[in-house]
């Protein structure tokens, strides 16, 4: 019986052997080379997959971004960023070339403080610090520089950039408000107007109390009187013309007014204000008392703005007493507490200046208390009320950050109580009047700048007879000419603001280039038009309102020449 052969048996068996060998480890192989080709293939699949996730991711990305910068770059407001530690700008949007006529080359890398009107700095400086303790500060309104020169209001709302528990920078939206504010200062303006055509009866009642004795004195004057009756008389007219002065001058700052700007406020210099101007507005029938406590407070605000709340409140007061009676109007420091502040809407603990405006008159029915602070909600007749002096009341009262309070009994009188913040702030200098006895000139070469012919006359003869040489020009053009020919012996310039060919503003600039040290007088008849910080830029450190008395005149060149700078009116 035959053997199976073995493998050393015979070569034949030893190869066929081998082969089978051979074959299962190729089989071996092949397995394994498809295994590892499908795990490869899989970790393909998989690496392909994720490639495509990131791609999309990226793709995501990408749009999410563009999408940010198409919305950053097309939004109506401003967005900025700057560097906590630098205070340089890092980012601008397109809007900031729209709203401030910059391009936005010209800006970044520049301090963001200096976009800034140079008043509104201390606010805006606070507010970055608070947001620097990581505190986001509410809503902050802050002018900012236009290319062309002038300011542009924006309201800020900025945001700390936060970087590993640092503020490394700030962020913030700011929307342009400037055409809402002159909207806004156009409808105060027309409230305001509307009070002193309320009031015009009143005031040209006055003004022809004041022109009665300055005509019968003047045609008095042109007899031939003993001089120390010709004297009282110029005594007459001279009071009466100041008074006169005094009306118009205050019926223009009110029905002007000033910008929106805050300053800070002496109330009595205020209520003093008010009083002069109702004292003569008011009908006889009224008896007008004005009583001030001791060291009142100072408060931040608007002039004009105050002027026309604690107005449009004795208005009101004076139509509440169609018969007369009695009308106060009185200051006092207050502090609110908090168990005040919980009952009173718009109240907050804290130091306050309280104004009462109290009236003996119809006193206002419970069920319309609710709607008086309404616009246009009025119980006067058609032609004799708006009903929007106390919704102006109210606006004007709540941006000062103070509230108001009505107390009122049916046919015995109303008291409206407003409060406005006090503020720890001291006054900034008040507008001088001089009393002092009148220095004389030594001699000094003054130029007189004014359209107005009598104006120059008048002040050339002041000048002259207290010991002062006199030139004078009628516009910018001609006092250029005079400095050409008599150089530096000229050395003060007093120039009206308003005048043909060049005016004083021109004036000013030029001579800032031409005589940077020579001083000069700004005078105008519209106080309005003395933009003081403008004009402070252009060298011009004197102030002259008109009309300005002999006093008034001598007072300020006087100065002037000192080089003790001052503003009279
Ligand atoms: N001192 C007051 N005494 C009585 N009623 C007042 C007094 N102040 C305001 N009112 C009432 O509030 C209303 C609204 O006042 P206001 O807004 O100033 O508008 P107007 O004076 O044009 O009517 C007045 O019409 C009047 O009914
Ligand atoms: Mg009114």
């Amino acid at each position: 019986m035959n053997q199976p052969p073995t493998r050393s048996d015979s070569p034949q068996l030893h190869s066929t052997e081998t082969q089978r060998n051979l074959r299962d480890s190729q089989d071996k192989l092949e397995v394994q080379i498809h295994d590892r080709t499908a795990e490869l293939l899989a970790a393909n699949a998989r690496l392909a997959a994720e490639i495509t996730e990131r791609q999309q991711i990226e793709i995501e990305l990408r749009k999410s971004d563009e999408r940010y910068r198409v919305l950053v770059e097309t939004l109506p407001d401003v967005i900025y960023e700057f560097d906590a530690v630098t205070g340089n700008i890092t980012f601008l949007n397109l809007e900031f070339e729209r709203v401030t006529g910059w391009s936005r080359s010209e800006w970044i890398g520049k301090p963001f403080m200096n976009l800034l009107h140079p008043d509104d700095l201390p606010r805006a400086q606070a507010a970055f610090l608070k947001n620097c303790r990581g505190k986001t500060p509410g809503r902050n309104e802050f002018r900012i520089l236009c290319k062309p020169g002038h300011y542009a209001t924006g309201e800020f709302t900025s945001i700390p950039q936060i970087h590993n528990g640092k503020v490394v920078g700030e962020l913030g939206i700011a929307r342009d408000i400037t055409e809402r504010k002159q909207m806004e200062e156009h409808l105060l303006r027309n409230q305001r107007l509307e009070s002193i055509g309320s009031l015009a009866g009143g005031i040209a009642h006055d003004l022809n109390n004041i022109l009665g004795p300055i005509i019968m004195s003047a045609s008095m004057l042109g007899e031939d009187l003993p001089k120390q009756t010709s004297q009282e008389l110029v005594v007459i007219i001279r009071e009466a013309a100041q008074r006169g002065a005094d009306i118009v001058n205050q019926v223009l700052t009110f029905a002007r007014g000033a910008k929106g700007e805050h300053e800070i406020l002496q109330p009595c210099l205020l209520i003093d204000q008010v009083k002069r101007f109702l004292q003569e507005a008011l009908p006889k029938t009224v008896a007008f008392k004005v009583s001030l406590s001791e060291g009142l407070w100072n408060i931040a605000g608007n002039m004009t703005q105050l002027h026309q709340v604690l107005v449009n409140l004795c208005v009101n007061a004076r139509d509440a007493m169609p018969e007369g009676g009695d009308l106060s109007l009185s200051a006092k420091n207050f502090v609110v507490c908090e168990q005040f502040a919980a009952k009173v809407p718009e109240a907050k603990a804290g130091r306050y200046v309280r104004i009462n405006i109290t009236d003996t008159g119809t006193g206002i029915p419970r069920e319309i208390l609710q709607k008086i602070f309404d616009p246009f909600f009025t119980t006067k007749a058609q032609g004799k009320g708006t009903g929007l002096g106390l919704s102006t009341v109210l606006g004007i009262v709540k941006s000062h950050g103070g509230f108001v309070t009505i107390d009122s009994k049916i046919r015995k009188g109303s008291k409206f109580s407003v409060y406005f913040p006090a503020t720890a702030e001291s006054q900034a200098p008040s507008v001088f009047r001089t009393q002092a006895p009148t220095p004389r000139g030594k001699g000094e070469l003054i130029l007189v700048v004014d359209d107005e012919i009598s104006i120059c006359k008048m002040a050339k003869t002041i000048l002259t007879k207290t010991g002062y040489k006199i030139l004078t020009a009628a516009h910018g053009k001609e006092a250029l000419e005079l400095l050409k020919q008599h150089g530096s012996a000229i050395k003060a310039v007093l120039t009206d603001l308003a005048m043909p060919v060049m005016d004083g503003v021109a004036l000013t600039r030029a001579l800032k280039a031409t005589h940077p040290s020579l001083p000069i007088i700004a005078s105008t008849g519209l106080a309005a038009e003395l933009r003081y910080k403008e004009l402070r830029c252009l060298n011009v450190q004197s102030f002259l309102s008109k009309p300005y008395s002999a006093q008034q005149l001598l007072a300020v060149v006087h100065h002037a020449l000192s080089g003790t700078p001052k503003r009279a009116r």
